[in-house]
C-alpha cells in the first residue's frame, strides 16, 4: 500500500468531482503528471483528515524512518504543522515561553491558541549580525520562574545554527514543559551521520520539518513529528488540531511527493547524494578559505552557506552577485550573506558561486557596520487580545510607547521585530525610519 503506487496505477474512472481540470492540464502541458494525480478523496483513496489505508501506511513508513511515535503529512507548509502542534498543547491563557527568533507562523499559533506568551531571547553573534543558540542555563532559570506549558524554539535557525536540543529537552522535562522544535530547515538531518541528530532523536517532544527547504520536495510539503515518549497527548489530539487548520481538499500530488521524497532520502541513492553534496560543500569552502571568504562554522548546518567576504558588506556583496552574476541569495545583512543548498544543489552551481565570490573586489580598511538587534519585547497585552482589539492609525513618530496593533516582520527571515500587544520602543521607530529610507 503506497500513495505512489495508488496514483501511478490508477484504474480508469470517469470522475465527476472536483478538481475541474479532469486530471489533465487545461492551460499548459508542463505539469501533466501533477494534473494526472490531482484527485479529491475518491472512494478508496483514503482521507488525510482520517487516514485508514494508503495515507496511514505512508505516514507509518515515514514515522519508522524518522523513529517517531507518529508522523503526520501536511500539504500546507510547516506553517500548518506549527499551528496544529501549538493548538494541541496550549489552552487559552496557558503560559508559554517562546524563542524570539521563531518564524511568524508561531505567532499566528499563539494568537489562535490564546496563549499567554513570554519571549526568550536567543544568544546573538554581533560579528555576524545573527541570532545563534539557546543558552541552556538561562533557559533553565527562566523555566523555573513560571509554570510554562511549552517552550517553542527553532533549530536549526534560519541562518543554520543548531542548539543543544538534548540538553534543552532534559531541562524541559525537569520543568514539566513540552518542547516544540521548529526544525523546518533540518529535514535532511535524519539521513546522514555527518549531519546533526534530529530534534526528535535528541528528545524533543514535537518537531516540524519543511520538506521543500532542503529536502527537495515541492513547496508546502511538511511533516509533523511526535516523539514516542510524549505521553500527555494522544495522536488523535494532533489529528484533530490538524483537521482544524488543514484544507478539506488536500493535494494528492503533494502527498505523493512527500512519500517519494522520504523514500528517496532513505534509499542508498539518496544517502549517496547527501554525502556527495556535503563533500562538494567542503571542497567549495576549502577553495575559498584563502580568498578572503569566511564561513560561519560554530554549531552550524554546513548546508547553509553563511559567509562574509573581507572588505565588502553583506548587502553590497549580495548586490554585486545579483547584478553582475545573477546569483540570488536567501538573505543578507550588513555583514554576511546566506546561500541555501539542498539535495538538488549541483556542483556546477557551487562552482559558479565560488568563482563569483573570488572575483568580487574588496576595499582596503573596510569596516563592517555594527549589527543591531531588537530589544527585549515590552509586552502589554496578550497577542490574541491585541490582535482583535479596536485600533487606529497614527504617524509612527507619535507612537512611542503606544501598544502596537500590527506587526513588523522583515521577510526573509519572517521573524517578527514587533507584534500586536507590544509597546513601540525607540528602537522600532529607528528601524522603520532606516528601512523606509532604504526602500
Ligand atoms: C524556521 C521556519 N519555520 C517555519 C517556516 C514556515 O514554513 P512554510 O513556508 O513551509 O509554511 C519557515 C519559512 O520560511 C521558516 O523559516
Amino acid at each position: 500500500m503506497s500513495i505512489i503506487k495508488l496514483l501511478n496505477n490508477k484504474p480508469k474512472r470517469t470522475i465527476f468531482t472536483t478538481p475541474s481540470h479532469n486530471q489533465n492540464p487545461v492551460y499548459s502541458k508542463e505539469y501533466k503528471n501533477f494534473y494526472r494525480d490531482d484527485v479529491s478523496e475518491l472512494e478508496g483513496y483514503d482521507n488525510l483528515s482520517h487516514p485508514e489505508s494508503y495515507i496511514l501506511k505512508a505516514q507509518a513508513y515515514v514515522s519508522g524512518v524518522f523513529g517517531t511515535g507518529q508522523t503526520f503529512f501536511v500539504t500546507q507548509g510547516a506553517t500548518t504543522a506549527i499551528l496544529a502542534a501549538i493548538k494541541t498543547i496550549v489552552n487559552p491563557d496557558n503560559k508559554v515561553l517562546v524563542a524570539r527568533n521563531c518564524h511568524k507562523s508561531v505567532f499566528s499559533a499563539l494568537v489562535l491558541s490564546c496563549a499567554d506568551v513570554d519571549w526568550f531571547m536567543p544568544e546573538v553573534d554581533e560579528d555576524w549580525g545573527i541570532y545563534t543558540h539557546i543558552d541552556t542555563k538561562k533557559l533553565d532559570s527562566t523555566l523555573k520562574l513560571n509554570d510554562y506549558k511549552a517552550f517553542i524554539m527553532t533549530s536549526p535557525t534560519y541562518e543554520g545554527i543548531n542548539s543543544d536540543i538534548n540538553e534543552i529537552a532534559n531541562i524541559c522535562r525537569q520543568n514539566n514543559t513540552v518542547l516544540v522544535v521548529d526544525e523546518a530547515h533540518g529535514a535532511l538531518y535524519n539521513f546522514s551521520d555527518k549531519l546533526p541528530k534530529t530534534a526528535i532523536e535528541q528528545g524533543a517532544d514535537i518537531s516540524i520539518n519543511s520538506l521543500h527547504k532542503s529536502a527537495g520536495a515541492l513547496n508546502q510539503t511538511a511533516l509533523l513529528h511526535i516523539n514516542k515518549n510524549i505521553f500527555r497527548y494522544q495522536n488523535s489530539d494532533f489529528q484533530s488540531s490538524l483537521n482544524l487548520f488543514h484544507t478539506t481538499s488536500p493535494s494528492y500530488p503533494l502527498l505523493k511527493n512527500i512519500e517519494q521524497c522520504i523514500r528517496f532520502l532513505d534509499s542508498k541513492k539518496g544517502k549517496k547524494q547527501i554525502d556527495s553534496l556535503l563533500s562538494d560543500i567542503n571542497n567549495f569552502k576549502s577553495a575559498l578559505k584563502d580568498k578572503g571568504v569566511e564561513f560561519y562554522e560554530e554549531n552550524h548546518d554546513s548546508m547553509k552557506l553563511l559567509l562574509r567576504k573581507k572588505g565588502v558588506s553583506g548587502n553590497k556583496l549580495s548586490e554585486i552577485l545579483f547584478d553582475k552574476y545573477k546569483i540570488e541569495d536567501e538573505m543578507n545583512n550588513s555583514i554576511c550573506c546566506l546561500y541555501l543548498t539542498g539535495i538538488g544543489t549541483q556542483n556546477a552551481k557551487l562552482n559558479k558561486l565560488k568563482n563569483a565570490l573570488i572575483e568580487v573586489p574588496c576595499e582596503n580598511n573596510f569596516e563592517y557596520e555594527k549589527a543591531e538587534f531588537q530589544p527585549h519585547p515590552n509586552t502589554k497585552l496578550k497577542p490574541w487580545q491585541a490582535f482583535s482589539m479596536k485600533h487606529h492609525i497614527k504617524n509612527s513618530e507619535d507612537s512611542l510607547l503606544d501598544i502596537s496593533a500590527d506587526m513588523i516582520i522583515p521577510y526573509p527571515p519572517g521573524i517578527g521585530i514587533l507584534y500586536p500587544g507590544e509597546a513601540i520602543q525607540k528602537w522600532h521607530l529607528k528601524y522603520l525610519d532606516k528601512t523606509i529610507n532604504v526602500i
